[in-house]
């Protein structure tokens, strides 16, 4: 297939401010002479700011690089992640057409996709706001007929959830994506054969499934708000390197990657994601239920309930996604609770931690990523970075 630029091309691009600001610390992470190697994440950034990448983005990347345009060109024209022309403002729709996905009902995919979106790849939908085309293996073959919408991929697909799940987006939802046929991961559908044994700690969603929902950025446009914006490569050599934490291992994130996630990161199943967080049942009260609250053990930490405010003081509320580990799904969560403000974190000490713990299955990522001290750096006014 050729890929073109669009004949409709903006006239001129330029970086938001905080993009900007993001992009130059990325050609920072190169030696001298090689800043060329940043192209592919500063296009990628480009393309998350104005929706596909226009021919101005491409050359304005290119003078950031100082790279000659038609090098930039190459690079945006042979990759197929980059859109060279507008996508939908809801979603671009990529359905795997490769093997195992085409034997398992790719086709079937596709006519959903011209019936709902538009009769052909690349057009916008009548509103506007979804568009799709056919992609080579997503690498997701187990999970056959699959496809990525936005950034994350929605597996085990048939005409009726991919019909579903096109007309939740086009409400204004985002729909929980990995298998949607009630598989865990791409175990065989049968169900296990072997290590049939779940751990205790084993979370009802898998990790992407997880991640997605926690960070909420499926359907969002990345704009550097996800993830603290950290860059410590440019750190003088002289400089200390500052006291170890989970955090300082975590650079700023490449354009389009999700930030590494421990096992035991918080996240909560599908099913209970969906559940009001306040009558989610705390997983120490489910712990005490199965020993028979038996004396004598070693049991958790007591949980106290923290303050909790019915609304933000002053209808405000602090941006809690500055806490380092806490994105806007997390902070959506902590809302929910009743917290609002860096104030009610910094004032929690273990047995609110608990409780807070118990109910979100953070399991121990409060104390871990510090939030109490990064809560009250924040109240000070100082960056916990
Ligand atoms: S064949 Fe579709 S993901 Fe590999």
């Amino acid at each position: 297939m050729l890929r073109r630029l669009h004949p409709d091309q903006p006239e001129s691009f330029a970086f938001t401010e905080a993009n900007q600001t993001w992009a130059e610390a990325q050609i920072r992470k190169y030696p001298e002479g090689r800043q060329a190697s940043a192209i592919i994440p500063l296009l990628w950034r480009a393309q998350e700011q104005e929706g596909w990448l226009t021919r101005p983005a491409i050359e304005g990347v290119a003078e950031m690089l100082q790279m000659p345009y038609i090098r930039a060109l190459e690079v945006a024209t042979f990759y197929f992640m980059f859109q060279l022309q507008p996508v939908g403002s809801v979603a671009h729709v990529q359905i795997c057409g490769t093997l195992s996905c085409m034997i398992c009902g790719a086709e079937d995919l596709m006519a959903v996709c011209k019936e709902k979106i538009a009769a052909a790849p690349h057009q916008l939908s009548d509103d506007g706001k979804f568009s799709w085309e056919e992609v080579e293996c997503l690498g997701a073959c187990a999970n056959a007929p699959m496809a990525q919408i936005g950034k994350d991929y929605y597996e085990d697909l048939t005409t009726e959830s991919l019909s579903r799940l096109l007309d939740e987006m086009a409400e204004g939802n985002v729909p929980a994506p990995g298998p949607q046929n009630g598989r865990y991961a791409s175990e065989p559908g049968s169900g296990l054969t072997s290590l049939t044994a779940h751990g205790e700690d084993r979370v009802p969603a898998n990790a992407s499934v997880t991640l997605a929902t926690d960070i909420g950025d499926t359907l969002k446009r990345i704009d550097g708000t996800e993830v603290p914006f950290r860059a410590p490569w440019d750190r003088r050599a002289d400089e200390p390197a500052g006291p170890e934490t989970p955090g300082d291992a975590v650079e700023e994130q490449a354009p389009g990657a999700q930030p590494e996630r421990d096992d035991d990161s918080p996240g909560q199943p599908v099913d209970v994601v969906n559940q009001p967080i306040a009558e989610r049942v705390p997983a120490s009260a489910e712990a005490e239920e199965a020993t028979g609250g038996d004396e004598g053990t070693v049991g958790p930490t007591p949980e106290v309930e923290p303050e909790r405010m019915d609304a933000p003081r002053d209808d405000q509320a602090d941006d809690l996604t500055q806490i380092r580990g806490v994105g806007p799904g997390i902070a959506g969560q902590l809302n929910e609770l009743g917290i609002y403000h860096f104030s009610q974190i910094g004032a929690w000490g273990a047995e609110e931690i608990a409780w807070i713990d118990a109910r979100l299955s953070f399991r121990g990522r409060v104390e871990r990523d510090q939030w109490v001290e990064q809560a009250q750096m924040l109240m000070k006014g100082e960056s916990p970075e």
